[in-house]
């Protein structure tokens, strides 16, 4: 019998470790014939460390189990699925689970992260070897005809991207993976490194045969210990293994990778920072043109994607442009994992197709808060994402929706907030996460998130607060129209939504107002 156990981070904080080691003490003790696998996280936050058991009617799971529970667990008959406080009953039909459609997480916690036997048995491998018989212009079209839009949040065409890369002239060319997830509430880029790494891999790969890049990298933080060593030991797998290598699967075709690991900046998750860093350079941002396309690493023409956007090719270059067009809505295809975090009573990560209204995923996917209380803003699209009210929810989770109200997908994290927070305090965070994580390159950044942290102070001490509210819409202008890139560029996002939305947190308290 198999015993799942996540060894994702998110289940290790919670003790799987320990949960791990209970299991294998209570098993040995035992002498019951269990191969305990620790395979990656089914998302369900709340139900973390997830215990899964293998039986003939499919896994059933438990959760969320601590370390004391193990012997009363295999008491009820753990071995075999049986009943226990603790039981889910069949992990498929767990509704969080059933609601999704799940593409580019099919094998996520599904699988051994570190085995390619299990990856191959359950699809794996399948898009590369399709894409291998295939001229790099046909991989091309049909990752465009896919509609797949780039998922680290600016939503560009990825197949358009991958044909200005093709067609540009250059001696080397380079994929380079964006796994530097710095958003607030995201974990998604996390999952799929610590969960299902060859799908990554495999993604890259068919990016090389499609641009004629022999070169990968994985750009991620130094945050994520766990993704990184994953990611490694799979690479060394995949390469002793021959999918990279001089000859990807036996093709003639060179393509191999490499982890490199940042600082901690948020700013190198921009694509020309993230280039500077990459090349031993302080993180900087670059002016643009020329586009990484062009010109990127070292130089050379660069295909820059996100996790998400490079782990959803194997399905496309498996199952068919069309298979994974019809999924979604709009300009919109295909599926997008949302990672549902903040004061929300189900946190997780749902994969689901394009279009679902935002109240939905908050009050019924979410659960609500988990304090319980009124569920008062929203942000989605991280840090740098717009605060949206109850009045929005019923926006459907598409790039064009969300921006025709002001707001941003982004990589598809939503933090929750409920009646206590204060949208205020919220805007003058906003301020001072981007007056900290600044690069300094452009002044409207630079200069303009310091004064927007001392506006901000000022509305709060009830210091001519009709005029700093102005002053604050002012300096959220220019920065939105003079910054360089997205970080200064987007910091108005959550300072203006909390203002459009929450006036009342913007008004003095009444005792300050008499006082002056
Ligand atoms: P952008 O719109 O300037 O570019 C998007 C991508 O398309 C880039 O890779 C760019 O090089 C490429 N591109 C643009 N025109 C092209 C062309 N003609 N041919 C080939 N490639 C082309 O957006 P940017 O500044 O790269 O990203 C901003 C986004 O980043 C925001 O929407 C925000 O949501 C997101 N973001 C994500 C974070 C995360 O942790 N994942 C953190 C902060 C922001
Ligand atoms: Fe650097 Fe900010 Fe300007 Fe971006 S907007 S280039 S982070 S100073």
């Amino acid at each position: 019998t198999k015993i799942y156990i996540p060894r994702d981070a998110a289940a290790l904080a919670l003790g799987a470790d320990k949960v791990a080691k209970a299991m294998e003490d209570a098993v040995a003790a035992r002498g019951l014939d269990v191969a305990i696998v620790r395979n990656g996280s089914r998302g369900l936050h709340w139900l973390e460390p997830l215990v899964e058991v293998e039986t003939s009617e499919g896994r059933v799971a438990y959760g969320p189990v601590k370390a004391r529970d193990v012997v009363s667990l295999l008491d009820a008959g753990l071995v075999a699925g049986g009943d226990h406080a603790l039981c889910l009953g069949k992990t498929e039909d767990i509704p969080f689970l059933k609601q999704q459609t799940r593409l580019t997480f099919a094998r996520c916690g599904v699988i051994d992260p570190l085995s390619l036997d299990d990856y191959r048995s359950h699809g794996g491998l399948r898009g590369l070897e399709n894409a291998i018989a295939m001229e790099p212009m046909a991989i091309v079209a049909q990752v465009t005809d896919s509609g797949l839009r780039g998922r680290g949040g600016a939503g560009f065409p990825t197949g358009i991207k991958w044909k200005t890369v093709l067609e540009a002239a250059g001696a080397r060319k380079y994929i380079v993976c964006n796994a530097d997830e710095g958003d607030s509430g995201t974990f998604a880029d996390r999952m799929i490194m610590e969960g299902d790494p060859f799908v990554l891999i495999e993604g890259m790969a068919i990016s090389g045969l499609a641009t004629g890049a022999t070169k990968g990298f994985i750009y991620t933080r130094s945050e994520y210990p766990h993704a990184i060593a994953t990611m490694a030991k799979a690479i060394e797998i995949a390469r002793a293994a021959g999918v990279l290598g001089p000859s990807v699967l036996g093709s003639g075709r060179a393509f191999d990778m490499e982890v490199r690991t940042g600082a901690g900046a948020y700013v190198c998750g921009e694509e020309t920072a993230l280039l500077n860093s990459l090349e031993g350079k302080r993180g900087i941002v670059r002016a643009k043109p020329p586009l990484p396309a062009h010109k990127g690493l070292f130089d050379c023409p660069t295909v820059i994607n996100n996790v998400i956007s490079l782990a959803s090719v194997p399905v496309i270059m498996d199952k068919g442009a069309v298979f994974y067009r019809d999924f979604g809505m709009g300009r919109s295809r295909g599926t997008i994992p949302i990672q549902i975090a903040g004061n929300v009573k189900h946190p997780g990560l749902f994969e689901t197709a394009f279009g679902l209204a935002l109240g939905e995923i908050i009050d019924h996917i979410g659960g609500g808060t988990a304090s319980g209380r009124r569920v008062k803003a929203v942000q989605v699209g991280g840090p740098l994402g717009a605060y949206f009210p109850r009045a929005l929810f019923d926006t459907p989770f598409d790039y064009e929706a969300f921006a025709a109200r002001d707001g941003l997908i982004g990589h598809a994290g939503i933090v929750v907030f409920d009646d206590t927070a204060d949208m205020l305090k919220q805007a003058r965070f906003a301020m001072e996460f981007c007056a900290i994580e600044s690069c300094g390159k452009c002044t409207p950044c630079r200069i303009g998130s310091t004064r927007g942290v001392e506006v901000a102070d000022k509305i709060a001490a009830g210091i001519e607060p009709e005029k700093n509210r102005e002053l604050l819409s002012d300096l959220c202008n220019t920065m939105k129209f003079g910054s360089l890139c997205a970080l200064g560029g987007f910091t108005p996002y959550p300072v203006v939504s909390a203002m459009t939305h929450f006036p009342d947190d913007f008004k003095p308290a009444p005792l300050v107002e008499a006082a002056e």
